[in-house]
């Protein structure tokens, strides 16, 4: 007992330590930027919130440049997208040598699933559901950008996204608010470690505040209209959690918001954000975000740059609306010198954050970038990582895995690709160094496996899809001949072989930013391919690629094993062989449903019953909500992935089947491998309250954790359920739980679940 309270003596002493080291590291702060501020000219404050272009920079000679210019006078705050540690010490020294204050650049750039070393787009590392595994992938895109001269990434991408024709939902983490938090937290963690001043820490920037991924019709950039229930219940959940967790920066988004752009949204930016949520890093704007007000239609530049200011938005990236505009505004009286300070002065405490007052070269260390950057290391990890977040969709005839004997037919569009298994935005990485699926094939199996090619296939056959669909170095090299001589001549490849791998599915340039598309099925082509290797009675495997959920009933019907792979990375091609041929057996589990056809979306778990839920086990009814033609249920639900073993849930154990709001209840459940290989599982754990104030969801998740099991062996999982996870936002938006009954349900995918009841008093 003694023992127990000296050391909680000592840790609150410790606590009270490091708050006060943390006051006065504050009070250091604000004097030296307070001491900047009073030295700085109203056209140096407004140089400070101007993120420009790097233009000729990145290409020319820095000295020479337009932005050079600019930098030297003091009026440029950061610049972004310039890669190698040696040219952005050049740009630096012109910053801090050059200018008048000497104030250091903010260096940025889109460092979103890694920097060199790539890895699975964020839709697919979000299907690992392991938090521990997607801050490493964070940690390791820090130290590696760090490397190399960046002290900024613009990610995490929170964006909850439950359309899959918007191609941006490759680069978030799928539809549920509660999961998207927990990654969105484990990103902020990988990033900025505990201690912004290391050099191989970098700031994160959240984005796109707020909604983005609700854009009506998923057509990127599009209007967004949303209750506020639904924004503080789902949508916003994510980017809170991420500045909870000490996020230093903030993207505001495209869209509108109540009408108002987010990027002049007063509301968001200063009521929701900085008083609601205590956020006190600054808000940068998406790419020309302030000047396409203009088009947004609620002003010129010089009336948008001036909202966007009175709104809270701190840095103008590229527009240079602020820039040109503020002290016109200024002297107008459309916005305050105090305005200007608090933005500027935001942008400098970031800057000093990052320590980079103290030593503006502190990111540009040769010796590092030489040592650190796509190391065996680091590549080995992204290899694990990049197995984790595939999702075996389909083994009913247990084809998988394959053994390494015998020919295998590697047949797609898709097979010999390296430049797409990185996915989109992978901005730093050097495509012509990854390797392919035939590649990476060759080299897991060595000479155990005769391993035949033939493309079978174009990406589509309208070459200028395929164009669009294949840019920033993407191409698939096009094959000119007759669709049918292509698929014929891979049906011979076929026949010589004991099984076909189909690498089928989407280019990685066919989601991601502008990549929007109205028909997710696998495009025609390649279908007409998959029929013919079907066809030929050899037992087939899908190998997808894809950056969004697809349409795949006829291939969920047709084909007897689907491993999904999403783009895993610059590692992808091993990692997918390894979980072919058995090596890795496969734990990844969708977070984002896979619908039947593209008419039932928006399709996602967590839906409200409506006022005419359809009875138990039908899927029509007359004046019932429902579909005529299809089900309402998705092919794959969230939370779907298989393994090569079985796992059996035991009986929910309820530790009480009520609680009251000081206490808590456990729900166990014991979870056993039936199967014969070692696996993982993901135990999910959902609940839905049965009558509020405001409609709830027929389920939200509520915990989840994952597990591995050798064969024979069980594990209890236990989830504590306390009030605070039952609490939501009702109608007068205030966060509360309300008292009464609720189901909880635990099982490995949102539909098969098994239920208990409880309430709370
Ligand atoms: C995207 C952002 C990105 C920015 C800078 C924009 O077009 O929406 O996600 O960070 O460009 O490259």
């Amino acid at each position: 007992m003694k023992k127990i309270s000296i050391l909680l003596c000592l840790s609150l002493l410790m606590g009270a330590c490091s708050q006060k080291k943390k006051e006065n590291q504050d009070a250091e702060m604000n004097r030296f930027i307070g001491s900047l501020l009073k030295q700085m000219t109203l056209e140096e404050k407004i140089g400070q919130l101007n993120l420009p272009v790097a233009g000729d920079i990145t290409t020319g000679q820095a000295e020479n440049s337009d932005v050079a210019k600019k930098i030297k006078e003091g009026k440029v705050g950061g610049l972004f997208n310039i890669k190698g540690s040696e040219k952005i010490r050049e740009v630096q020294r012109l910053a801090v040598e050059e200018s008048r204050l000497k104030i250091p650049l903010l260096f940025g750039m889109d460092v979103i699933h890694g920097y060199e070393t790539v890895f699975p787009i964020p839709l697919g590392l979000a299907c690992s559901w392991d938090m521990q595994a997607i801050e490493q992938s964070a940690r390791i895109a820090a130290i590696e950008a760090s490397a190399d001269g960046i002290c900024w990434t613009f990610s995490p991408m929170v964006d909850l996204c439950r359309d899959a024709r918007w191609g941006r939902i490759a680069e978030g983490n799928g539809e549920d608010p509660f999961l998207g938090g927990e990654i969105a937290k484990a990103m902020v963690r990988g990033y900025q470690g505990n201690d912004l001043t290391q050099n191989n820490t970098i700031m994160a920037c959240v984005k796109h505040f707020a909604l983005y991924g609700a854009s009506e019709s998923g057509r990127d950039y599009n209007t967004v209209d949303m209750s506020r229930v639904r924004m503080f219940n789902e949508y916003l959940w994510p980017y809170h959690a991420a500045v909870e967790a000490g996020a230093g920066s903030i993207m505001a988004s495209f869209n509108e918001i109540d009408g108002i752009p987010a990027t002049a949204n007063r509301w968001l930016l200063t009521d929701v954000l900085r008083k609601q949520w205590g956020f006190n890093g600054f808000v940068v704007s998406d790419y020309t975000g302030v000047s396409e007000m203009i088009d947004h239609g609620i002003g010129d530049l010089k009336t948008v740059s001036a909202k966007a200011l009175n709104a809270g938005l701190d840095m103008d990236m590229v527009s240079e609306g602020l820039p040109a505009t503020l002290s016109e505004s200024l002297e107008e009286g459309q916005v305050t010198e105090a305005q200007i300070d608090a933005a500027c002065r935001r942008i400098l405490e970031a800057k000093y954050k990052l320590g980079l007052f103290s030593d503006p070269y502190k990111y540009c260390d040769q010796k590092r970038a030489g040592s650190e950057i796509y190391t065996k290391e680091h590549r080995t990890i992204a290899r694990k990582i990049a197995a984790e977040s595939f999702v075996l969709l389909k083994d009913d005839k247990q084809i998988l895995p394959l053994k390494k004997q015998g020919t295998i037919a590697l047949i797609g569009p898709l097979a010999d690709s390296g430049a797409n298994m990185a996915g989109t935005w992978s901005v730093a990485t050097k495509l012509d160094r990854i390797p392919g699926l035939l590649e990476g094939m060759k080299e897991v199996v060595g000479d155990k496996v005769r391993i035949l090619y033939a493309k079978g296939s174009n990406l589509t056959e309208d070459a200028e899809l395929e164009k669009r669909s294949t840019v920033f170095g993407r191409d698939l090299k096009r094959d000119e001949r007759p669709e049918q001589v292509i698929i014929n001549e891979a049906v011979q490849t076929a026949r010589n072989a004991d099984v076909i791998i189909a690498a089928l599915g989407e280019s990685s340039e066919m989601s991601g930013e502008s990549s929007s598309r109205t028909d997710i099925k696998i495009p025609e082509t390649q279908r007409k391919l998959l029929k013919a290797l079907v066809q030929t009675g050899k037992p087939v495997v899908l190998v997808l690629f894809t950056g969004r959920p697809l349409a795949l009933v006829w291939e969920n019907e047709n084909v007897p094993a689907i491993l999904n792979t999403w783009f895993g990375g610059s590692e992808a091609a091993y990692a997918i062989a390894d979980v072919l041929f058995g090596d890795v057996n496969p734990s990844g589990k969708l977070t984002a449903s896979f619908p039947q056809n593209i008419g039932q979306i928006p399709i996602f778990y967590n839906h409200k019953n409506t006022g005419r839920p359809l009875a138990e086990g039908k899927w029509f009814q007359k004046f019932r909500s429902n579909y005529l033609d299809v089900s309402n249920e998705p092919l794959y639900p969230f939370g779907y992935g298989l393994s090569y073993t079985t796992f059996n849930y035991g009986a929910i154990r309820l530790s009480s089947d009520s609680f009251n709001a000081n206490g808590e209840l456990t729900a166990s459940v014991v979870v056993t491998n039936t199967g014969e290989r070692a696996g993982k599982e993901i135990i999910q754990l959902y609940i839905r309250d049965l009558v509020g104030s405001i409609t709830r969801p027929v389920k939200e998740l509520k915990g989840f954790e994952k597990i591995s099991l050798e064969p024979g062996e069980s594990k209890t999982v236990t989830f504590t359920i306390t009030p605070e996870l039952l609490r939501f936002y009702n109608n007068d938006l205030k966060y509360d739980y309300e008292p009464g009954d609720f189901v909880l349900m635990i099982g490995s995918n949102s539909r098969d679940v098994q239920t208990a009841s409880f309430s709370l008093q």
